[in-house]
Order: C-alpha cells, then sequence, then structure tokens
C-alpha cells in the first residue's frame, strides 16, 4: 500500500462471511439468523455496513441453501441495494471469506472482513479499521486481555500463569488491500485458520492492531444472544442509545359508494364498488397518517387536510401521507413501524397485503418489515359486516432520530 497513502478514500467493500452452521449455538436455525431485539442477527451487521460511508460493496457469504431466503430477508429490511450480494459460502470460515474475495468487484482496493454473528458493530470501529487499513495495508480489531490468564494441565490443574501485557484478543473486522489477502490465500498451505490475520502473518505479511470495542461480541453460544440482547435493550452498544420514542393511534371509516375505484393502502383492488370521499377514500392510508398524527400530537388528518379544499379532491391518500411523515421528519422523528387492522367483510383483501405493505413502507422510508398489515371481517355484524362500508384502525410507534 506503500505510495498510495496520498489517496485519501480508496474503494472498500466488505465480505461478511455468515455460512456456519452456529453448531455452539445449538439452535435448528444457524445464529446469524435467529432475531435479536427487532430483526435477524445478520441484518444488524449488514445494515451496519450497507449504511456505512467508507463501504460501496457488502459481500454476504451465507449457506448455499438459503441464499434464496437471505435475499428476500435483505429485500425485507430494504437491505437489496445494488451493492449488496449474496453468495456461498464453503465448509470453514477461511473457505467463505475465499469465495467472498472472488465477488469482489474489481476497482476496490481495500476488502474488510466481518463476522455476520458480530452484530453489535459500530460505525466508528468500520471508519477506523477502514482508514488503519488504509494506512498500514492490513489491521485486525482487537482489544487488550484484561484477565489474568492460566493453564491448565491434568485434573484442571493450573500449571502456569501467562503473561497477559502482549495478549490481544482479536475480533473482526479485520481488513487488507485486496491484493495482499489475495496473496495470502494463494501462498497458504491450505491449513484451519481462525481469521484473515492468520493469514496474512503467515504469507509474512505485516498486520496493525486497531482498538476493538468490548461490545463487538461474536454470539456464540445461547448466553450470547441475550447478551447481546440487552446490550442492544440498555443503549450500551455506541450507535444504539436509547431514543425517544412517541406512538399513536388513527382510526378512518368510509361508506361504499358506486362508480369509484376502490383504492387500500394506495393499491387499487378490483370490485363492484369504491368507497365515497373527497380523496381516493384510502381509509387504510387515512388511518396511518392520523396515527402518525397522533403519535406529533399534531391533531388529525381533517385538521391538515380539510375536505372543503379543492387541492385535496380525488387526490391519492399517499400523497398525504407523504406529507404527513416529512412533518415527523421536521419535528426530528423517524418512522419506527406500524400495525394496521383493515375491517371488511368484501373484498377478500389477502392477496393485496403485500403490495399494500410496500407502498406504505416507501412513503413511511421503511422497510416493509416495518409495516404489518392484518385483514378481519366482523363476522358479518355490525356496518362493516352489513357491507356498508370499510374501516381501518393503525397504531404506530415513532423514535427520535439519533
Ligand atoms: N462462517 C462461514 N463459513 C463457515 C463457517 C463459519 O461463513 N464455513 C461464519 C459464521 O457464520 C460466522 C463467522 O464465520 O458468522 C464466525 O464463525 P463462528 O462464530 O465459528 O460461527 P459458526 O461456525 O457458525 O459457529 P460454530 O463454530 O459454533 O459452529
Ligand atoms: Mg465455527
Amino acid at each position: 500500500m506503500t505510495g498510495r497513502r496520498q489517496q485519501i478514500t480508496p474503494r472498500a467493500a466488505v465480505i461478511i462471511p455468515a455460512a456456519g452452521s452456529g453448531s455452539r449455538m445449538k439452535t435448528t436455525v444457524p445464529k446469524q439468523y435467529l432475531e435479536l431485539v427487532d430483526r435477524p442477527v445478520l441484518i444488524h451487521t449488514v445494515a451496519a455496513f450497507a449504511n456505512h460511508p467508507v463501504i460501496s460493496q457488502v459481500i454476504v457469504v451465507v449457506p448455499v441453501e438459503r441464499i434464496g431466503e437471505t435475499r428476500k430477508l435483505l429485500a425485507d429490511y430494504r437491505l437489496d441495494k445494488a451493492r449488496v450480494t449474496v453468495v456461498a459460502g464453503g465448509r470453514r470460515r477461511q473457505d467463505s471469506v475465499e469465495k467472498g474475495l472472488e465477488a469482489v468487484e474489481p476497482n476496490h482496493e481495500i476488502v474488510l472482513v466481518h463476522d455476520g454473528a458480530r452484530p453489535l458493530i459500530s460505525a466508528r470501529l468500520i471508519e477506523r479499521c477502514y482508514r488503519e487499513t488504509v494506512e498500514t495495508g492490513a489491521a485486525v480489531a482487537a482489544i487488550p486481555v484484561r484477565d489474568t490468564l492460566k493453564k491448565e494441565g491434568p485434573g484442571r490443574m493450573v500449571t502456569a500463569t501467562v503473561d497477559r501485557s502482549e495478549l490481544w484478543q482479536a475480533q473482526t473486522p479485520q481488513g487488507a488491500g485486496k491484493v495482499l489477502l489475495e496473496k495470502a490465500f494463494q501462498v497458504h498451505d491450505g491449513r484451519d485458520v481462525t481469521d484473515e490475520s492468520s493469514l496474512l502473518e503467515r504469507a509474512g505479511i505485516p498486520v496493525r492492531i486497531v482498538l476493538g470495542e468490548i461490545t463487538n461480541i461474536k454470539v456464540t453460544t445461547p448466553g450470547d444472544i441475550e447478551l447481546a440482547e440487552q446490550l442492544v435493550r440498555e443503549g450500551k452498544q455506541p450507535d444504539r442509545r436509547r431514543r425517544q420514542m412517541k406512538i399513536g393511534h388513527g382510526f378512518d371509516a368510509h361508506r361504499f359508494a358506486e362508480g369509484r375505484k376502490l383504492v387500500l393502502g394506495g393499491e387499487e383492488i378490483p370490485f363492484a364498488q369504491g368507497l365515497a370521499g373527497h380523496s381516493d377514500a384510502d381509509v387504510v392510508s387515512h388511518a396511518l397518517c392520523d396515527a402518525i398524527l397522533g403519535a406529533l400530537g399534531l391533531g388529525d388528518i381533517g385538521y391538515h387536510f380539510p375536505d372543503n379544499d379543492e387541492t385535496y379532491r380525488d387526490i391519492c391518500s399517499l400523497n398525504l401521507l407523504d406529507e404527513v411523515v416529512k412533518k415527523a421528519e421536521m419535528s426530528g422523528f423517524e418512522f419506527g413501524n406500524a400495525d394496521l387492522t383493515i375491517v371488511c367483510q368484501v373484498p377478500k383483501l389477502a392477496p393485496h397485503i403485500e403490495a399494500m405493505k410496500k407502498n406504505l413502507a416507501d412513503y413511511c422510508r421503511v422497510a416493509p418489515a416495518m409495516i404489518n398489515i392484518k385483514a378481519t371481517t366482523t363476522e358479518k355484524m355490525g356496518y362493516t359486516g352489513r357491507q356498508e362500508g370499510i374501516s381501518c384502525h393503525a397504531v404506530v410507534l415513532l423514535r427520535k432520530k439519533g
């Protein structure tokens, strides 16, 4: 890397090995797919890199039989951008990393490797590791050993106390110039290694230690998931400080009318009747708008978009949602999640739920997984049961921007 020091921002790709079986976790689903607070472990990890300014390509290495599932999961969390690639892994971690390396696009000079099972990685540590790699050629995140170390002999008897003063515990990210990492794989004799630094060391390539973070744990055994949950919930992890939250509720109902389109959640639904209203009468979007306004303490949709104002005649209600989400953003809040229940005897809505979720998620600037939509009949009871119209309930959670 010498001679390139002046170049301030070489492009970096990250390889995320996540093709292990997680045998020590003892769960049927590999640990990287387990839920951690609000999303799977692997999604936490990928999001940290996909949203990081120094990273321009993310390669997620997964078991071959989970490629489809992983792509769907990434799409659900809006991480299916062009720069995120999913490839099949190998038998050992090092084989998975090698396969990931083959998928690095040619215009990347720097490669970071980060375990899929380390979901609490902070943006700061990614940045530190990247900078040190650019500076030195290769870097490993590590933390100094803090406990006294004992060597065990037969019968679990202590045979020695090991000097810990020069000992560090290696974490990831580990970074290297792409050419250096490729060389390290080429000259390697195929023996088992547990990290990239070992490979580079064996190839005689100098690696510098970057101070890691104690919270950057690798979820390995069952207790680790609980510990990671606590770290996320208590905001001990540097990027996930506790943020103020606001909750809101919304309700709306519209009567069926002849000669109108039926629009629900921004989706036009084939049906003999539509709903009466000044706008497109999208009862689902209206309930969601009211819930957001409710959370913000800003009254209701009728106050902001009066039905005697011609501007809003027959308007697509997703535009109103857009306005309301902007109001939330201006107040310093971002969308957390929403749960909606549509009360509707006819038509059947199940085939349209996914499309509605996507529409609403796009306008709320969140992943579709953050919007839940349920539809229910009232067993023919009441005004919706008599097919006089459709109503919708919504609750939302907003979060202060971090
Ligand atoms: N990994 C990989 N390919 C393998 C083995 C491991 O990509 N053949 C990944 C894991 O998915 C994990 C990271 O490398 O994100 C670190 O490995 P480790 O913590 O050992 O995970 P597992 O091998 O899955 O767990 P275990 O050793 O308990 O079976
Ligand atoms: Mg392993």
